[in-house]
């Protein structure tokens, strides 16, 4: 206590608390005003693990993927802190997607609040491009294609489309410029640009006060400061939003691709969820229309969300009394949503892969069969390429025989004879079968 009243004599502590804490809010506290509160939370969570992941991280396409494996495998608590960076990522776009949906709903860009949206709908760009340069920093297969198949679509812009991608790779070709390009880009430029936009959307918040319920009426029936019973609410759907978070760190596994390799062109890559749905409308958009789908819907459409207040002059609030702006509203999530769903239905309609070959790929792994084979140029050279081992050897008799006792099918092998069950040599055979030039290499892993 004596150490507070020292510091407030000098800093005026109370004053500042007070002005932080007094700010009314029309018609009271509610729990639908909570989701701007969970963003900012979640947006500090990614920058605190964002910072722990950069203590081992390396930026260049040699090191790039042992890091993140290292980070996974061997630091302590590393899994979990990529886990929460990665969950974390997710629930921002959940976050933000609420608080755009309460925020569009309640009319709140209306005067006097439109720099706040506008703003706003910065701010979710920046996010979107938080995520697209976080996805390649990882440096696996997945990273390497999903990158190279938006850094295309920017090339069909007219005229300055073959620049801007230029600009983006750092060159021709996807490699390790455009590798380090990224990570400045999402550890330097985009967190300095996104906390000046937060410090800026909560500057214009304070001046223009929170829009409060839609109903007037409501709204003069006075009002109540933002402490204590807001500030709770807010903590407590924090609370929750953390817990959550770290449930799917503890529990959901996130494991790495194979490490980009980009040679392979066959490999199709899957976007992060809050792509798909623009990876499906992609897919009908082939053709003389493919040019409307990768720059000018999406272009017209941010610039109509930018503009939104200054397009919607209805002076109402009330969703009722607005029903252009809110059916136009609901359709889009219609489209958005029946879009995503037909993503997620192609994704589980790709084969999964045969568990028993998944077993035979960590026997693998667990038998350090890598010490002297290569698989896709990783390995040693002692013994033969096993890359497409299914094609070269396609008879399951000469594996099984082999892993019994590898001299008596090759005289003079120094391959081991592992000590391995029955079990574990129909697994191996088996993973080595599906070893081909054709294999679904996008499924699995
Ligand atoms: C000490 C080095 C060494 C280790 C460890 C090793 N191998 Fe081999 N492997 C060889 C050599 C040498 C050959 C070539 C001679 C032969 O066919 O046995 C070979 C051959 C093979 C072949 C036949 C390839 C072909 O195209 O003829 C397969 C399949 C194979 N190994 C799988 C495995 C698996 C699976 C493991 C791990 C359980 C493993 N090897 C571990 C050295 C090794």
């Amino acid at each position: 206590m004596r150490i507070y009243e020292w510091l407030d004599s000098r800093l005026k502590l109370t004053r500042l608390e007070r002005t932080l804490l007094d700010e009314p809010i029309p018609g009271g506290a509610s729990w639908i005003y909570v989701f701007g509160s969970a963003t900012l939370f979640l947006f500090v969570l990614q920058a605190i693990t964002g910072m722990f992941l950069a203590i081992y991280y390396v930026p260049s396409p040699d090191a790039a993927y042992d890091t993140v494996q290292f980070i996974q495998h061997e630091v302590s608590f590393g899994w979990f802190v990529r886990g929460l960076h990665h969950w974390g990522a997710s629930a921002v776009m959940v976050a933000i997607g609420l608080h755009l949906l309460q925020v569009y709903l309640y009319g709140a860009y209306k005067p006097p609040r439109e720099p706040m949206w506008i703003v706003g709908v910065l701010l979710l760009l920046f996010m979107m491009a938080f995520g697209f340069t976080g996805y390649l920093l990882p440096w696996d297969q997945n990273a390497y294609w999903a990158t190279q198949v938006g850094t295309n679509m920017v090339a069909s812009v007219p005229m300055i489309g073959d620049l801007l991608v230029r600009l983006l790779r750092g060159g021709e070709s996807l490699g390790a410029l455009t590798l380090s390009r990224f990570f400045a880009l999402h550890v330097l430029f985009l967190p300095t640009l996104l906390v000046s936009g937060v410090v800026l959307h909560l500057f214009i918040l304070r001046r223009a006060g929170p829009a409060g319920p839609w109903s007037q009426e409501r709204a003069r029936q006075g009002s109540e400061p933002f402490y204590p019973r807001q500030v709770f609410m807010d903590a407590v759907v924090v609370l929750g939003v953390y817990l959550t978070v770290a449930g799917l760190a503890m529990t959901v596994p996130f494991p790495l691709a194979d490490r980009a390799d980009p040679a392979d062109n066959t490999f199709t890559p899957v976007p992060e969820w809050y792509f798909l749905f623009f990876y499906q409308f992609l897919k009908y958009m082939s053709g003389p229309l493919e040019p409307l789908a990768t720059w000018v819907l999406p272009a017209l459409f941010i610039l109509g969300l930018l503009l939104l207040p200054f397009l919607d002059r209805n002076p109402e609030r009330r969703p009722l009394a607005r029903p252009v702006a809110v059916s136009a509203g609901v359709a889009f999530l219609l489209v958005v949503f029946a879009l995503l769903g037909i993503s997620l239905k192609n994704l589980y309609a790709i084969p999964r892969e045969d568990p028993s070959v998944a077993r035979g790929r960590m026997l693998y792994a667990q038998n350090h069969c890598a010490a002297c084979h290569r698989l896709h140029g990783e390995g040693g050279k002692v013994g033969p390429d096993l890359s497409y081992v299914g094609d070269e050897r396609p008879d399951r008799d000469w594996h099984l025989r082999h892993f019994r006792d590898p001299q008596s099918v090759s005289p003079g092998s120094i391959m081991p004879k592992f000590p391995l069950t029955d079990k574990d040599i129909t697994d191996l055979s088996g993973y080595m079968l599906s070893l081909k030039s054709q294999a679904t290499k996008g499924a699995g892993t």
